[in-house]
């Protein structure tokens, strides 16, 4: 064991001096007590634990969770509590990341279902407890709650109890979910944290640099845990990769992009990114918002010149522009920051208005000096752990809010109200 340990602290230091140098380049305040989630007594070898949810195509839900040993790959679900008229078989997968063994991480697709309904379920055996969960409503309005860098600490434990009080209707997280950053027990305590929520709704994530877990010589493989763990429906939207997928849900069509893949004009993901954009029917889904780690707009000190995100905009910017996106969310940055619409560093009415929210609470605390002077196109920073809702009303208004977890009470900090892109006149392409 303390080998075991020993190794864990030297592949975590060769992990932090190589992928992730940068995290540490400043001060930030303390932070909330970490928290770890430990297996509850009554759950044996073969119950289901770790469970979260997620959309797979218009009316299906991919269902994951993980046991200790093997356990059929099966659910069984209905609209009734413990009436289960439907079942569905699907796969198991396990990995190995360095001397870790994963358990048996199982992954059922069920479905089709009805929108905007409950369904009870029951993961592998007949005597496993029962979950339910809501389908998002087939079309406007829907809410979405929005949390990046979470990781799992106390002010990470605020922000999910106010999410669970937002009533709404998928969740979408643009990167850093565990910080586990090579030690693998944490991303299961991870699974256990977010489980009472991930189970009831919908969580759509991408990855940020957190995920990449790469280390020199002893682990080259990247998202390894991540892949392995948060199964995104990347097959539905033509991507080859989990790293960068799309979906419909409601009239908003959510694109996720991967911050730390090749983003380059000659790369996968360029080439599928604009292949998506150029599927999205905006008579079918009017909004169009696009998830990224990194921000392309950033007036915190933190995070300030990293090629993910002045290469990426270089890159992806134009496509993103042409295509009237309405919104870009990103996360790293561990504070509140929203933009005025822009292109190219200057305002503009018919860009998309960017967003920073990679304040969900995770262990580093938060990235506390902002640029001074204020950029113009800068309307609203503020260093403070908290989460977002973007209530997409009807085809031309979506109001936006950002929550800050001011001594645990949820206060309503930034709202603006969003008017669509394809509504204004001005923006036609
Ligand atoms: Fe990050």
């Amino acid at each position: 064991m303390a080998v075991r340990g020993l190794l864990l602290a030297f592949t975590s230091a060769l992990a932090f001096a190589g992928a992730f140098d940068f995290v540490l380049s400043y001060d930030r305040p303390p932070a909330r007590k970490s928290l770890f989630v430990r297996l509850s007594e009554d759950v044996d070898s073969t119950s289901p634990q770790q469970v979260h949810i997620s959309l797979v195509g218009e009316d299906k839900m991919r269902i994951s969770w993980i046991t200790e040993d093997p356990t059929p790959a099966t659910v069984n679900y209905g609209t009734s509590p413990g009436k289960y008229g439907f079942s569905a078989s699907g796969s198991t997968s396990s990995y190995q990341y360095v001397m870790y063994q994963s358990g048996e991480i199982h992954d059922v697709v069920i479905g089709p279902l009805k929108p905007q309904t409950i369904y009870y379920y029951r993961c592998g055996s007949d005597s496993a407890p029962e979950f339910s969960f809501k389908t998002p409503p087939p079309q406007l309005p829907i809410r979405f709650a929005i949390a990046g860098d979470l990781g799992q600490t106390e002010w990470t434990s605020s922000t999910l109890e106010h999410i669970s009080q937002s009533n709404y209707d998928v969740l979408l997280l643009p990167g850093d979910l565990s910080y586990a950053d090579t030690n693998q027990p944490v991303w299961d305590s991870f699974g256990r944290l977010v489980q009472p929520l991930a189970s009831q709704r919908p969580w759509m994530v991408t990855q940020g640099n957190h995920e990449i877990e790469k280390i020199p010589i002893i682990h080259s493989d990247t998202f390894t845990s991540y892949n392995g763990r948060w199964h995104m429906p990347f097959e539905d939207s033509g991507s080859d990769s989990n790293l960068y997928y799309s979906f419909d849900v409601a009239g908003v069509h959510v694109i996720m992009l991967g911050s730390y893949t090749d983003f380059g004009s000659s790369s996968a993901q360029y080439g599928w990114l604009k292949a998506d954009l150029k599927k999205v029917d905006r008579k079918k889904t009017p909004w169009v918002v696009v998830l990224i780690h990194a921000p392309w707009y950033n007036s915190n000190t933190a995070h300030q010149g990293e090629r993910e995100s002045i290469d990426m905009k270089a890159s992806m910017e134009d496509l993103l522009y042409g295509a009237r996106v309405d919104v870009i969310f990103a996360g790293h940055v561990h504070a509140y920051e929203r933009f005025t619409r822009v292109y190219k560093g200057q305002a503009n009415n018919c860009g998309p208005v960017h967003i920073t929210i990679g304040d969900g609470g995770n262990h580093e605390g938060l990235a506390t000096k902002f640029l001074d002077p204020q950029p113009n196109i800068s309307v609203f920073r503020e260093a403070s752990f908290g989460h977002g809702e973007l209530e997409v009303v009807n085809a031309t208004h979506a109001q936006w809010t950002w929550h800050r977890n001011d001594d645990d009470e949820l206060v309503a900090s930034d709202t603006v109200w969003l008017r669509n892109l394809t509504s204004d006149p001005a923006c036609e392409v």
